[in-house]
């Protein structure tokens, strides 16, 4: 079995979506792959919640119990690796990794980042677009590099910027793009 492992510090939509488009579309069966774990960075993630309600086991691992970020990724690093996953996919994880984690994950570790990269990498991407005057905005996926919010393009969508729109109306229209393109691109990377 391929096992997936998510990550996530938030709500977890995307990755209930993740979670959802695995079950209905039978992926243990059609790919051989299952989501066998959701780690939390939080305690009090609201996506904690989500995940066990739809069968999928959590743990959390709180980086605040860290002396540095080289002691909490090495710990992270350990507990996903007790599933020997084929994929790690960041979905709402607000933390910058090491390099030593990312090259440990080299070819395995995906982000969804809610702007069309390489325009706007970082925070507030929604608030920078509207304020840049930019006609689209939109989500995408990508592999994870050592350089934050960089890596190769697997899939991105595209949404329009509205008259009027603020960050949370834009967040709201890319977040239902997200919540599309992050499964199937889990998809194609499972099916390679
Ligand atoms: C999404 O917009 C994602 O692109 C960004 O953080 C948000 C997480 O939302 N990295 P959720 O936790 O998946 O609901």
């Amino acid at each position: 079995m391929k096992n997936i492992v998510i990550l996530i510090s938030g709500s977890g939509s995307n990755m209930a979506a993740i979670v959802e488009t695995a079950q209905r579309e039978r992926w243990s069966d059609t790919l051989g792959a299952t989501v066998a774990a959701v780690i939390s960075n939080k305690p009090v993630a609201a996506g904690l919640a989500v995940a066990n309600a739809l069968g999928v086991p959590t743990q959390v691992l709180d980086h605040t119990g860290f002396a540095n970020r080289e002691a909490f990724d090495a710990a992270l690093a350990q507990a996903i690796d007790v599933h020997t996953p084929a994929l790690v996919v960041l979905a709402g994880f607000l933390r910058i990794l090491t390099p030593a984690f990312v090259n440990h994950y080299a070819g395995r570790l995906v982000n969804i980042h809610p702007s069309l990269l390489p325009a706007f990498p970082g925070l507030n991407t929604h608030q920078r677009a509207i304020d840049g005057g930019c006609r689209f905005a939109g989500a995408t996926v990508h592999r994870v590099t050592a350089e934050l919010d960089h890596g190769p393009i697997l899939d991105q969508a595209v949404v329009p910027v509205l008259p009027g729109d603020t960050a949370a109306t834009l967040a709201a229209r890319v977040l239902a793009q997200e919540h599309r393109i992050y499964p199937q691109a889990v998809k194609t990377l499972l099916k390679a």
